[in-house]
């Protein structure tokens, strides 16, 4: 196996005019390995994100994946190399029903090459991506257009359309926003079934007690800067985040 990281970012940043949203960033991510990444508002999350998947250039550093220095791809080349991710804010094709929002992924040279379906067959694999994330395909909601759904099923949608890229690196955004607790506990579910699959794993999330659960390790990001990481327990109860969540006037929850 190799002990290559798939993931290395060095020295990443990202100003926005006079805000540094992203400050000298540098971490590495295991082959498998989840990586939570907690932050108080504005503290940096999205925007590295960005810069890993290509949506954002960084006006210095560089991202690795698989040993591939990928900083200067644009993002669909990123995407089709495995890297697939979710939104915060979402973006669904609100007017195509939620199945069809998965046959555009399918279509994918990636997702080709894995699934090798044939024209037709493609609706009923859509559906079982939306099965997965827990749309059932005897009731309406897959037909219905992603923008009568409510919140929490389109940010499900999303995370069934990163899963018909077939990544091996699966970025998520603040998921679990706008889902009702049920939906929270079923969404982890599959997130830990996407683990024990060796899928590598990096989730920015308010909800720290899910984090904490399931991550191997903990990145606190304030001010752009990372300000500590290590043992999610540690991260959690360290002075830097007490601090970084008191400054704010958040708790971590
Ligand atoms: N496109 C942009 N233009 C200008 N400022 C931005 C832009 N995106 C983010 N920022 C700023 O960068 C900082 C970090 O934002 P963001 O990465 O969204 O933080 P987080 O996801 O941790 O809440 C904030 O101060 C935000 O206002
Ligand atoms: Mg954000």
């Amino acid at each position: 196996m190799s002990t290559e990281p798939i993931l290395k970012i060095t020295g990443l940043s990202k100003h926005f005019g006079g805000v540094t949203a992203v400050d000298n960033v540098s971490f590495e991510l295991k082959e498998g390995e989840f990586l939570g990444i907690i932050g108080p508002n504005g503290a940096g999350k999205t925007t590295l994100l960005n810069l890993i998947t290509g949506f954002l250039k960084p006006d210095s550093g560089k991202v690795y994946y698989h040993g591939e220095n990928i900083t200067a791809l644009k993002p669909h080349k990123i995407c089709e190399l495995g890297m697939a991710r979710t939104l915060q804010m979402v973006r669904p094709f609100y007017n195509l029903p939620a199945f069809k929002n998965i046959i555009i992924p399918l279509c994918s040279p990636r997702s080709l090459k894995f699934s090798g379906s044939q024209y037709g067959e493609r609706d009923d694999i859509a559906l079982d991506y939306l099965e997965e994330v827990g749309f059932e395909r005897d009731s309406s909601v897959p037909y219905k257009p992603a923008g009568v759904l409510p919140h929490g099923y389109v940010k499900r949608l999303e995370l069934a359309r990163a899963l018909a890229m077939q990544p091996d690196l699966l970025l998520l955004d603040e998921l679990f926003s706008g889902m009702s607790m049920s939906e929270v506990a079923s969404t982890m579910f599959i997130i830990e079934r996407l683990r024990t699959k060796g899928i590598s794993i990096i989730m920015v999330e308010h909800r720290v007690k899910e984090l904490v659960r399931v991550a191997d390790r903990l990145l606190l990001l304030n001010f752009g800067t990372k300000i500590v990481e290590g043992k999610p327990t540690d991260v959690i109860s360290s002075r830097e985040a007490v601090e970084a969540y008191l400054g704010s006037s958040q708790e971590v929850e």
